[in-house]
């Protein structure tokens, strides 16, 4: 997910260039406007963490780009792709590490396992808006 910052600093393009030039293929995207209880489900698992108020404000603050990509390894290495949490932290070379310097507005987020991912992409997309392909090309 591109979150508001992310759609914000126009970096939409930038993060879709990364995963299409490592060579994932994109299944689903859709820019949407995240409801607080969409945001809350989603972040549950950190609803006990003194930032949730503040993130579920935040990622319904503005529009965000959900997607889903596919690939050998996906997660992981969208993971790697990504970036460390912190992007002062995160090496030079990932999204987080060459765009942001707060935690609280890290650009994007990912699944971390691929447990969470299938989670995730029932969360926030119908079937009928996946598309199943490979490319041939
Ligand atoms: P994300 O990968 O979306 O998963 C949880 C998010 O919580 C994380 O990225 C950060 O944006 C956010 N987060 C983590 N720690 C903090 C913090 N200390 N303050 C504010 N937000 C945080």
């Amino acid at each position: 997910m591109i979150k508001p910052d992310g759609v914000q600093r126009g970096l939409v393009g930038e993060v879709i260039s990364r995963f299409e030039a490592k060579g994932f293929t994109l299944v689903g995207m859709k820019l949407m406007q995240v409801s607080k209880e969409l945001a809350e489900k989603h972040y549950d698992v950190h609803k006990e963490r003194p930032f949730f108020k503040g993130l579920v404000e935040f990622i319904s603050s503005s529009p965000v780009v959900a997607m889903v990509w596919e690939g050998d390894g996906v997660v992981a290495s969208a993971r790697k792709l990504i970036g460390a949490t912190n992007p002062l932290t995160a090496e030079p070379g990932t999204i987080r590490g060459d765009y942001g310097v707060s935690v609280g507005r890290n650009l994007i987020h990912g699944s971390d396992a691929i447990e969470t991912a299938q989670t995730e992409i029932n969360l926030w997309f119908s079937s009928e808006e996946l598309a199943s392909w490979q490319p041939t090309m």
